[in-house]
């Protein structure tokens, strides 16, 4: 291969395919979004990645699979997914989304699994060996510490180095040691100073030394921003393409020195063999079986929604009963997240039509506009009438599009404020009342101790008709188990005084102290503790036994449990394996998740679960010796069927070759706000941090650089001018869809787009806006706007250069 040759295999042809080099026979691979269904766009789709895709089933999203806690639900969802890349012949699958949920506002929690790197972990690595097994590569992302939406592709991460190897890196690190992914998609953020897309610790001393990682290391799309950097760093392929820029800087670089060509070599021999075993596994013949896919989405939706609250046994309902249902997301159910994850799907139910093909006795009343948040008296009488003639009456309320979207973050963690009046009169007209909800993160629950039963259905996806109406009635049992804690209020999470922070960092103040890691901790009252969830039967847990109750740290720890169906219905049950340190001198969450297993027990029936602890699940790491150490000591094995339904405990002592340093004298001051619920201060992070905290402030982000993004421009002259272009061309883009979808996509774009750096908007436009054109803005920002022009009019692309001859 040429220089050349090898440099333009570095980056994507256009938004989903890689470079075909005719001369060599290397083909062009396609690769779509994901995760939870395949998002395959035609041919010459838009800029913005937004057109309608090709129907594909459209399974339940992470936010709800993850509370099915059953890695073997995750690879058969991830085989039918590869099975409809196959007959697509879609090479690569964009997913899955493997980020922690550090505070339920992040826009785009519903594609992530869980608040527990551990259970994220394991599910994603199912998902990874479905999709895999059928010859289709997955690509496991954002890597790293991408939680939060808003600037996400400028700022700046700033995480301890203890959070982030045990909350963030874990999740990814199973998944890379248990499912070998084909490849792995770097963030769009920095984490602690440095862009991921070129941070060389990240993508080669952790993920490909220490993890063994093979595979080709791609960006996110427009993630890329010193290409050289980048490949230098461990990353392989930026995408999307269609720009050249790039390319011919590796050219530059490695004829100047710059960069070894060796390391050109490296990531070229990875995208060949990905290639290569892409090529291999096409098939020109293949047909999936719509029929089965979806019924694998209902069962999926089945098995992970979570009964949440279910007084005096209402639910199940019987047939007989008569019912209002009320709710326009029960007439038209909202079942999948906005932006690249959208499926369009092959069939689509809502839970009203369901009912109504079961001829069963329901009246139904709209309730709210979900366009708006505003209350409508008419309609909230007319659904107290039809409400008031009913026995039982379930409401179906939750998440719009509009409110929870990829792209921007939840404003705060309420239901729209007309379905919260709503619940409140349907309450004050009825006393079984049943609330039916819907959303791909936790919302506050003022009325929750004035209706009877609640079943979180997430995002069901789209058969979540058949399985909302199924558990209503009992044709099926509720088993799923909260992958998250529900606050009380917002502000009890731990993060949200410090979310989405910015304009330059957002600092993670909690550290380690996450979700129920931190709750527990704190002893803060929640909603729903995670790991909480219901069902129609009884289970009982007995006999907890280890294997030893004195080990090493090489040993490892068989620990079982009896657990009985005690009910009269087959039911499943999720047992949680946490694991305390009784006293510990690094300080520690209360207690960790380390172990479980789904068990679905026919009444009367019991069974003994078993499950191995191993060194790590004892383990912290130690930052100043860079080592996971395990203390000497004693730890609580606890099995539970929550969080804090803590069922039966056992003790162990460990004598560990491990000399542990006392890390909780150093820290005293930030564990004891930790513990006293505080305000994490400046010197008590800075200490955790180990280094002086990097300036956040709005004056930092002058001069103008090619990682300002629209919005830091706009200010000026050319900024202005530009973003009026951008804005008005996302406008125009094509939004499929009704009007919720098409005002949700805007809402997104316009977000999106203010936030942009302006590299990526070189990177993304596909040609229309060259580098150098990108470079002449910024030095008019800059206010040299001759040189500007000069620069931009030098820069135009090939195919406008006419413009600059004389007529
Ligand atoms: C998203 C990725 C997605 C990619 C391609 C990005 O904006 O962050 O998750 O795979 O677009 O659509």
């Amino acid at each position: 291969m040429t220089l050349e040759e090898k440099a333009s295999l570095c980056s994507g042809h256009d938004m989903w395919h890689t470079k075909a080099i005719e001369r060599l026979g290397i083909s062009a691979i396609l690769v779509s979004d994901g995760p939870h269904g395949l998002r395959k766009q035609p041919e010459g789709s838009d800029t913005f990645g937004i057109n309608v895709s090709i129907p594909a089933t459209c399974f339940p999203p992470a936010c709800t699979t993850a509370s099915s806690w059953d890695p073997d639900l995750l690879r058969q969802i991830g085989a039918a997914i590869g099975e409809e890349c196959l007959q697509e012949q879609v090479s690569v699958l964009l997913g899955p989304g493997v980020n922690i949920k550090r505070n339920p506002l992040c826009g785009r929690n519903f594609e992530y699994y869980s608040e527990d790197p551990f259970l994220s972990g394991e599910l994603a690595a199912a998902f990874i060996v479905g999709v895999q097994a059928q010859g289709i590569g997955t690509s496991l992302k954002h890597f790293a510490a991408n939680n939060q939406e808003t600037r996400r592709m400028t700022i700046d991460a700033i995480v301890d180095e203890r959070a982030l190897r045990e909350i963030y890196l874990p999740g990814f690190e199973k998944a890379v040691k248990q499912a070998h992914p084909w490849t792995v998609m770097c963030a769009y953020n920095r984490l602690n100073g440095i862009y991921c897309s070129e941070q060389e610790r990240l993508l080669t001393s952790i993920l490909r030394a220490e993890w063994g990682f093979d595979g080709v290391l791609l960006t996110d799309w427009g993630a890329c921003n010193d290409r050289t950097a980048g490949l230098a760093a461990g990353q392989d392929l930026e995408m999307p393409g269609g720009l050249d820029y790039n390319d011919q800087s590796i050219v530059a670089a490695v004829k100047s020195g710059l960069l070894a060509e060796s390391v050109l070599d490296r990531s070229v021999e990875r995208l060949l063999t990905l290639i290569a075993r892409a090529q291999d596994n096409l098939r020109s013949d293949y047909h999936y079986n719509a029929d089965e896919h979806h019924a694998l989405a209902r069962m999926a939706a089945t098995q992970s929604a979570v009964l949440l609250k279910n007084d005096e046994n209402i639910l199940p309902l019987a047939t007989s009963a008569k019912l209002a249902i009320i709710g326009n997301l029960a007439k038209k159910s909202r079942y999948q997240g906005s932006g690249s994850s959208l499926i369009n799907p092959t069939r689509l139910e809502h839970a009203l039509d369901v009912l109504g093909e079961r001829s069963l006795n329901i009246a139904y009343a709209d309730g709210y506009d979900r366009l708006s948040d505003n209350v409508d008296e008419q309609l909230l009488a007319d659904a107290c009438q039809v409400a008031s003639s009913a026995e039982v009456v379930v409401v179906f309320v939750g998440l719009t599009e509009l409110a929870e979207s990829e792209g921007f973050d939840r404003e705060h963690m309420r239901l729209p404020a007309n379905q919260n009046i709503l619940i409140e009169r349907l309450a004050g007209v009825s006393e079984n009342l049943i609330v039916v909800l819907l959303g791909g993160s936790p919302v506050e629950m003022p009325w929750i101790g004035s209706v009877k039963a609640l079943l979180n259905m997430y995002l069901p996806g789209q058969a979540g008709g058949s399985a909302v109406v199924d558990l209503l009635f009992g044709n099926a049992n509720p088993c799923g188990k909260l992958a998250e804690t529900y606050p009380l209020r917002y502000t009890d999470t731990a993060s949200a005084r410090n979310f989405p922070g910015g304009p330059l960092t957002v600092e993670y103040r909690e550290s380690i102290y996450i979700g129920y890691r931190y709750f527990d901790t704190a002893r803060q009252d929640v909603l729903f503790p995670f790991g909480h969830g219901l069902s129609y039967t009884n289970v009982t847990y007995d006999r907890m036994a280890l294997s030893a109750h004195t080990l090493t740290d090489k040993d490892t720890l068989q620990v079982s449990v009896i657990v009985t169906n005690s009910g009269s219905r087959a039911g499943a049950e999720i047992v949680q394996v946490y694991v305390r340190a009784v006293a510990s001198t690094v300080f520690k969450p209360e207690k960790e998740l380390k172990a479980f297993q789904k068990v679905l027990l026919q009444p009367g029936e019991s069974t003994a679960i078993e499950l191995t602890l191993d060194r790590q699940a004892f383990a912290s790491y130690d930052v100043d010796t860079a080592a996971w150490l395990v203390e000497s000591g004693e730890y609580e094995i606890i099995a539970g069927a929550s969080s804090r339904d803590l069922r039966l405990k056992e003790t162990v002592t460990i004598q560990s070759a491990d000399c542990v340093p006392n890390r909780l004298e150093a820290l005293a001051d930030y564990y004891q706000l930790v513990t006293n619920k505080g305000k994490i201060t400046d010197v008590a992070f800075a200490a955790l941090y180990g280094q002086p905290l990097p300036t956040s402030n709005e004056t930092a982000r002058k001069p103008y650089t090619a990682n300002s993004t629209l919005g830091d421009i706009k200010g000026t002259l050319i900024g202005r001018i530009l973003y009026r272009i951008i804005i008005n061309l996302a406008m125009k883009a094509n939004t499929d869809g009704d009007l919720e979808r098409q005002l949700a996509t805007r809402k997104m774009l316009q977000r999106m787009m203010a936030e942009y750096p302006l590299r990526s908007i070189a990177i993304s436009s596909g040609g229309m806006l060259t580098y150098g054109m990108m470079e002449g803005i910024v030095m008019m920002a800059n206010r040299k706007f001759f040189r500007g022009v000069q620069k931009m009019l030098g820069s135009l692309p090939k195919r406008d250069r006419h413009l600059l001859s004389p007529r």
